[in-house]
């Protein structure tokens, strides 16, 4: 089946959706998601969204685009950082006015809550700068935006599962996609195409991210020829669940939680004496870490179970239920933990790709030397760069909202003049011929080749690096790729058949752990959230620069991208 739209965007999350939001202004636009919109992961951002609005603290758009440059170890692209900050505050005020329920001050202004790396004046002291919505900041996003999209017109294709981008050249075509309810595959025909698709944290065996989070946009965009920006950067969130992964907000540090270690010492300040538990993420995890690793952690079930103890319990149980309802929630069900009255078992958590698919802050993808044309990425699977090589908390949503929106309104432009695409007659016919061979024969369960993955992830891509665990996590990727070729589902079915699905997404994270493995053992210092052991220094005069990453022949080839710094001269990072 060929459906022709002017505009249509892969992903269902918040930076999709602003985008559609805005597209379909003068645009024919669709959304395809393989979930239901409002399942998108951005529903699971916690803490809120970072805007220099002043409304508990002095504050300033400068301050943030300082803090977000700084916590980024300096890989950030300036003048995306400088456009990130100062159109948050409007950002947050529209969705205000589209009807998002923020939490609010006595005096009925949004409210706003301290959160890691986030500064006043240039780093003096934490400033009150997230804005949220008790703990369901992101829930709530995604609720505003989906309204708004269907008011507006928007044609939603959910739970359709994109295989394949259509170029002509460095020009989109359109997409092929999977209907997981028909089993059918679809021709999507576009003068635009924007990827939103979000992030692959299901590469790793402890995770804050949902099981969709597989890189489907990220993956399909490189498999086109196109390569992808500072993959070796991937975030570790401080604080999740023990063992489970899931996402404990930073808004509990934000509101006064502290994290605690064996001995009952609350050890960042040993780490981090100005900013202590509201260091940006890199640190706080590598301090968590260092902690465990010196013995100083509370005992799991085995060594590597090791974890720490966030303590909220001081702030009481009116704070705890009405600032953080949902934490309370998870921690009861899962931990069978009051956290009013307990603290919780926390440890580090795969959280957040800062590199993805290279574009500029209109969200066009282009490299060094190209810009495709009708080609657009916005969001995790993104990379603007407005995070270089450590996010910090909350500038996820931030980023989501701007550059989604921007996005969205040079497509509704860009459209307007754009002559007719142009796929190939038998677009869609590759993609069939997959499916049904997967279906052929009897092969290999995907099971274990997806444990592997995330248990060499974990292990060799994680928090602390170096040469030697890396290149073995390396070989076992390559291993694992090959295994894949084996894989079948048992499943034979057309109709909802979620093994296909399953394998369609396994493969995508093979590709992208390929490029993780590969662009970190390439970069021999430690910025951010890439820290080894073996080259522990930040190294500005060979590694101040981007690195452009692609797989050829399941080799992976690497080029470079330079880093804009044009408002301020990198520094060390002390907090
Ligand atoms: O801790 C959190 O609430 C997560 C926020 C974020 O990743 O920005």
């Amino acid at each position: 089946m060929i459906h022709e739209f002017d505009a249509v965007i892969v992903g269902a999350g918040g930076a999709g959706l602003y985008a559609a939001l805005e597209a379909s202004k003068t645009a024919k636009t669709a959304v395809v998601s393989k979930l239901y919109p409002t399942r998108s992961h951005t529903g699971a951002a916690q803490g809120g969204i970072g805007a220099a609005l002043g409304n508990v603290d002095e504050d300033n758009p400068k301050w943030h685009a300082f803090d977000t440059i700084k916590g980024g170890d300096y890989l950030v692209d300036q003048q995306a950082a400088k456009i990130l900050a100062e159109e948050a505050v409007q950002a947050v005020y529209d969705l205000e006015n589209r009807g998002l329920p923020f939490s609010r001050t006595p005096e009925g202004r949004i409210d706003q809550r301290r959160f890691g790396g986030h500064t006043r004046n240039f780093g003096e002291a934490p400033v009150h700068r997230s804005c949220y919505a008790a703990d369901r900041t992101g829930n709530m996003i995604l609720q505003t935006l989906y309204q708004q999209c269907i008011k507006n017109q928007v044609h939603f294709f959910d739970e359709f599962q994109v295989l394949e981008l259509l170029l002509e050249g460095t020009r989109v075509g359109g997409l092929v996609v999977f209907e997981l309810a028909t089993g059918e595959v679809h021709v999507f025909k576009a003068k635009a195409v924007l990827f939103a698709t979000g992030g692959f944290g299901r590469m790793y065996r402890i995770t804050s991210n949902a099981h969709a989070n597989t890189g489907d946009g990220p993956a399909v965009v490189m498999r086109a020829g196109i390569p992808l920006e500072d993959m070796e950067f991937f975030q570790f969130h401080p604080t999740g669940i023990k063992d489970m992964g899931i996402l404990i907000t930073e808004g509990v540090r934000g509101e006064g939680g502290i994290l605690l270690n064996r001995d009952g010492e609350r050890f960042m300040e040993r780490y981090a004496p100005t900013l202590l538990d509201l260091a940006p993420r890199d640190m706080v995890s590598r301090a968590i870490m260092t902690e465990i690793q010196e013995g100083r952690g509370m005992r799991g079930d085995r060594r590597i179970d090791d974890y720490v103890m966030l303590d909220a319990s001081h702030l009481g149980r009116e704070v705890v239920e009405r600032k953080i309802p949902d934490i309370a929630d998870f921690c009861k069900t899962y931990l069978a933990v009051d956290p009013a009255e307990k603290p919780m078992p926390v440890q580090p958590t795969a959280h957040y790709a800062m590199g993805g698919i290279p574009t500029d802050v209109d969200g066009r993808v282009t490299t060094a030397e190209t810009v495709y044309e009708g080609l657009y990425a916005a969001g995790e699977c993104a990379c603007v760069s407005v995070h270089g090589a450590n996010r910090l908390g909350t500038n996820s949503l931030v980023d989501l909202v701007v550059f989604g929106r921007r996005a969205g309104r040079h497509i509704a432009e860009y459209v307007t003049g754009a002559g007719q695409s142009r796929i190939p007659s038998d677009a869609g016919e590759q993609m069939r011929r997959r499916i049904a061979d997967l279906k052929r024969e009897d092969g290999a369960h995907p099971g274990p080749v997806y444990e592997r993955m995330q248990s060499t992830m974990m292990e060799n891509v994680g928090v602390y690096r170096d040469h030697e665990r890396m290149t073995r996590g390396l070989a076992d990727i390559r291993e694992l790729r090959e295994a894949f070729k084996e894989v079948r589902v048992q499943d034979k079915q057309s109709r909802f058949n979620s093994e296909v699905l399953g394998i369609l997404e396994l493969e995508n994270l093979l590709d992208l752990s390929l490029v993780t493995a590969a662009s970190a053992l390439n970069r021999t210092e430690s910025r951010g959230a890439h820290s080894r052991v073996d080259y522990t220094e930040r190294d500005d005069d060979r590694w101040l620069k981007h690195t452009l990453a692609q797989v050829e022949d399941g080799e992976v080839h690497i080029a470079y991208k330079s880093v804009d710094t044009s408002i301020w001269e990198p520094k060390p990072r002390t907090y």
